[in-house]
């Protein structure tokens, strides 16, 4: 049976993809590019076009430089932002490429540098030693607005200490992770029942499963705010246009960062931007149905509601306690925030996991293995005995899968590159200068492929990096695993998206064995702040027993 995993269609480019091939050693990942031009592909990245504006940048940056004299040790400039508009559809793999060459370094624009890093020195110094100089900043700020608003992700100061208070006391209590996990592993069972109903009707018989990782999606979007995605749309072709719009939204924002004339577009509403204000009118709408059937519940019963657990009705609750501390666009923000730090993340990182289990067989026993010794030992259970089994004990006792999920987010990070507005001048510790103004990024994806910080086998998908001797996990240092982030803003919701995402790998690798459907395909990435799959990952499933 053929599966679709993230079913996106895709209307971009085809990206970077990854996979063995009969010739690598086993887990190595081969990287090829291809690309097509789009509507979103600007008129700009026609080569003579882009050869002009990037001999103007640097007259203008060498013009500066001679100016103010060379009195700073600035990053080694390692191209412009036309560049990077030109490899938009591969971008963290062109990071990488630069990397390879500079670990530090600038991309010039017409206002500021664009300075990356992937030195964990500079990555520690930007995330706590001087964490005040480093935010947001109203240039982020801006380019997310209509998408983030001022949710968690989009603000600095106070509102941001507000929100992260708030959710912390969600993340902090041991409730909220039996609620959790009580909802994933209904949903779990749901998804499963329905899939089978749906066999069923259409007669088919054997043992062929389909799993889709909007499932996944949707578990975490109902742990983040009790309301059940599907169930409260009025069909699940609002859900899907929300999660299109969603998408299309997220590509959008970053195709902001580099496109000069976002605003101009934006006033005059035309091209990308016309696209972008119908995504977010769609998001909007669904969002604001989400706040009302909350509201509504809330109004049924106060005493009941104010037993729940999920993150908006927490702040619901807060906002009851002090009316008038904030309104339903507020609310709406913190959804946004939360749909993208839990959907976009957790959801992604499987479908990524998934298809590197497909071309790691090896791998994939492995971890089933694993699972079935700390679940049921030898016995063939199903779903619902499976799920009981995974207890806490249980889930903790599960070293190399937490290593293999590591291992994904170490090369496929659900957050490929991540930039911080700089407040004022300051020297990083490798001695470059940054300038005030200056967006200044840490890289996850490139980092996680760096020879000087992972050996030569750095592109290889090896759980047992991760591993010592006796096979207990050895966490690396935040600054080199930059995927939560570190510091201050680390993510909040680590711990709990590695228990979801165990809970939901360990049930389907110790019942299913995966493979891709067509045996060399190879997936990418669409260009969004999130590393999300391009297009459908069709795999086969089939029936996995103890002996096998
Ligand atoms: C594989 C899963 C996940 C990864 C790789 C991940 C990664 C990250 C990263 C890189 C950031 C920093 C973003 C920035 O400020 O620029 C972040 C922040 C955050 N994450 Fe996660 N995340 C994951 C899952 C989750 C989940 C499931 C939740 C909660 C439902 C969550 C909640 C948050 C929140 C609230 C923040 C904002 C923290 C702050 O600014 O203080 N994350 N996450």
């Amino acid at each position: 049976m053929c599966t679709a995993l993230a079913s996106k269609p895709s209307f971009s480019t085809i990206h970077t993809a990854h996979a063995s091939t009969p010739g690598d050693a086993p887990g190595v990942l081969r990287t090829v590019t291809e690309r097509r031009f789009t509507a979103m592909d600007p008129p700009l990245s026609q080569q003579p076009t882009l050869l002009a504006l990037s001999l103007l940048l640097l007259a203008l940056y060498l013009a500066r430089h001679a100016l103010l004299g060379k009195r700073r040790n600035y990053p080694p400039v390692a191209g412009t932002m036309l560049h990077q508009l030109f490899n938009f559809g591969r971008l963290a793999e062109y990071q990488t490429e630069l990397s390879q060459r500079y670990r530090t370094f600038r991309m010039l624009t017409p206002t500021c540098n664009y300075v990356y890093t992937v030195e964990p020195a500079n990555v520690e110094y930007i995330l706590r030693t001087n964490f005040a100089n480093y935010g947001k900043g109203t240039m982020t700020h801006d380019v997310l607005e209509d998408l983030l608003g001022d949710g968690i992700f989009n603000v600095d100061g106070a509102m941001w200490r507000h929100q992260r208070k708030v959710a912390s006391f969600e993340f902090s209590t041991r409730v909220l992770r039996e609620y959790s996990s009580g909802v994933f592993r209904d949903h779990g069972r749901r998804a499963r029942g329905h899939r089978g109903r749906r066999r069923r009707r259409r007669g088919e018989g054997g043992h062929a499963r389909s799993v889709h990782a909007v499932d996944a999606g949707l578990d975490l979007f109902t742990i983040g705010f009790g309301v059940n995605l599907g169930g409260l749309s009025q069909s699940s072709q609002e859900s899907a246009a929300f999660a299109r719009a969603f998408d299309d939204a997220n590509e959008q924002v970053l195709y902001r960062f580099f496109d000069p004339l976002w605003k101009a577009k934006r006033l005059l509403n035309v091209s990308s931007e016309a696209a972008m204000k119908r995504s977010v009118r769609t998001i909007n709408d669904f969002v604001y149905a989400v706040i009302d059937k909350k509201v509504e519940q809330m109004g049924r019963d106060e005493h009941e509601f104010a037993k729940k657990e999920d993150i908006l009705s927490r702040f619901l609750l807060e906002r009851e306690k002090d009316p008038g501390c904030f309104d339903n666009k507020y609310l709406r923000d913190i959804i946004l925030n939360f749909v993208i730090a839990g959907r976009d993340t957790s959801a992604g990182t499987l479908s990524w996991f998934l298809y590197v289990l497909c071309s790691n067989q090896r791998i994939q026993d492995k971890i089933a293995r694993e699972v079935r010794e700390a679940t049921s030992g030898d016995r063939d259970v199903g779903v619902q005995e499976l799920t009981a089994c995974l207890t806490e004990d249980a889930i903790s006792n599960m070293p190399y899968l937490h290593a293999a999920l590591t291992e994904t987010l170490r090369l496929y990070p659900a957050v490929p590159i991540d930039v911080k507005y700089c407040f004022s001048d300051d020297t990083l510790p490798d001695g470059h200068a940054v300038r005030k103004g200056d967006m200044v990024n840490y890289q996850p994806y490139p980092m996680g492929r760096m020879k000087f910080l992972w050996g030569d086998d750095a592109e290889e998908f090896r759980p047992d990096r991760w591993l010592d001797g006796d096979g207990v996990f050895v966490p690396e240092s935040p600054y080199k695993f930059t995927a939560f982030q570190a510091g201050p803003r680390i993510c909040l919701g680590k711990e709990f998206a590695y228990r979801q995402m165990k809970i939901f790998a360990a049930v389907l690798l110790c019942l299913y064995r995966f493979e891709m459907w067509e045996r060399d395909s190879m997936m990418g990435y669409r260009p969004m702040l999130t590393l999300k799959m391009d297009g459908p990952l069709r795999v086969r499933v089939s029936p996995r027993r103890a002996s096998g």
